[in-house]
C-alpha cells in the first residue's frame, strides 16, 4: 500500500535550509555514510517523488543538471517527480519531471497513481509537506536531525501539530544524526 512519506534532513533547531538555500551546514556534519545507507533502504520503496521548487532549483543549480543531466537517474532512477510551481520551469532532460501547480487535493489521485504501489516520498520543502498534511494525506515524517543549529532558515514544518497527531514510532543514531520516525494521525482544522 502506497504510503507519504516526508523525509528530510533537519538541524535541531528545524530548518531545512539557510534563508538563501544553501546546505552547506548539512554537507559539514562528519562521516555521513551510516545516515546515507539508511537512505538507500529507504529510496528503494519510493514510487514517486514530489518537491517544491526551490528545493527543485536548488538540485538544477547544485547538481548542474541541466548540463549533466544524466546525474538524475543516478540520485533518483527513472520514478515520476512531481514539481510544484505557479512557474514555469524547466524539465531535466529524460527525466520524468511533472510541473503542477494548485491544492495538493487536485493533483493526488495523479501522484499516489504515479506512484505504481511504491511510497511517495515528499521531498521538501516543509511548507509542501504541511500542505500534504492539511489535505490528509501525509502518513509518516523521517527526520535525519543534524548536530546544528541555524537560528533562522527555511523551516522544517510550518504547522500547528500536537501530540494528538504525531506519534513517534522509531528512533535510532546514524552516525552523528538521529532518525526519528512519526507517524502522522487525526485530521487538521479547516
Ligand atoms: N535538509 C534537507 O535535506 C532538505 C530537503 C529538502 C529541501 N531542502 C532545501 O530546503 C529549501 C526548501 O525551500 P522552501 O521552503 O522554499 O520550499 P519548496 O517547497 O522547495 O519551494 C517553495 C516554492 O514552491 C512553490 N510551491 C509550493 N507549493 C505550491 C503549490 N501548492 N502550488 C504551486 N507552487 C507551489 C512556490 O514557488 P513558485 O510558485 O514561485 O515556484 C513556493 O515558493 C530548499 O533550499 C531546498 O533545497 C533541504
Amino acid at each position: 500500500m502506497t504510503r507519504t512519506i516526508f523525509h528530510t534532513a533537519t538541524t535541531l533547531d528545524g530548518y531545512l535550509a539557510t534563508t538563501d538555500d544553501a546546505l552547506d551546514w548539512l554537507f559539514a556534519v562528519p562521516g555521513s555514510d551510516e545516515a546515507e545507507a539508511a537512505f538507500g533502504g529507504f529510496l528503494s520503496g519510493v514510487g514517486a517523488l514530489v518537491m517544491g521548487s526551490a528545493t527543485y532549483e536548488w538540485l538544477l543549480r547544485h547538481e548542474r543538471l541541466l548540463d549533466e543531466p544524466e546525474k538524475w537517474a543516478g540520485f533518483y532512477g527513472t520514478r515520476p517527480t512531481f514539481v510544484f510551481s505557479s512557474r514555469s520551469l524547466p524539465p531535466v532532460p529524460g527525466a520524468d519531471i511533472r510541473l503542477v501547480s494548485g491544492g495538493v487535493q487536485a493533483q493526488w489521485e495523479s501522484i499516489r497513481d504515479a506512484a505504481a504501489g511504491g511510497d511517495v516520498w515528499i521531498v521538501g520543502g516543509g511548507d509542501l509537506a504541511g500542505q500534504f498534511i492539511d489535505a490528509g494525506v501525509l502518513d509518516e515524517i523521517r527526520l535525519s536531525v543534524a548536530p546544528v543549529t541555524l537560528g533562522s532558515g527555511k523551516p522544517l514544518l510550518p504547522r500547528v501539530l500536537g501530540a494528538d497527531r504525531l506519534t513517534l514510532v522509531d528512533a535510532k543514531r546514524a552516525g552523528q544524526f538521529v532518525e526519528l520516525v512519526y507517524a502522522v494521525g487525526g485530521t487538521s482544522e479547516a
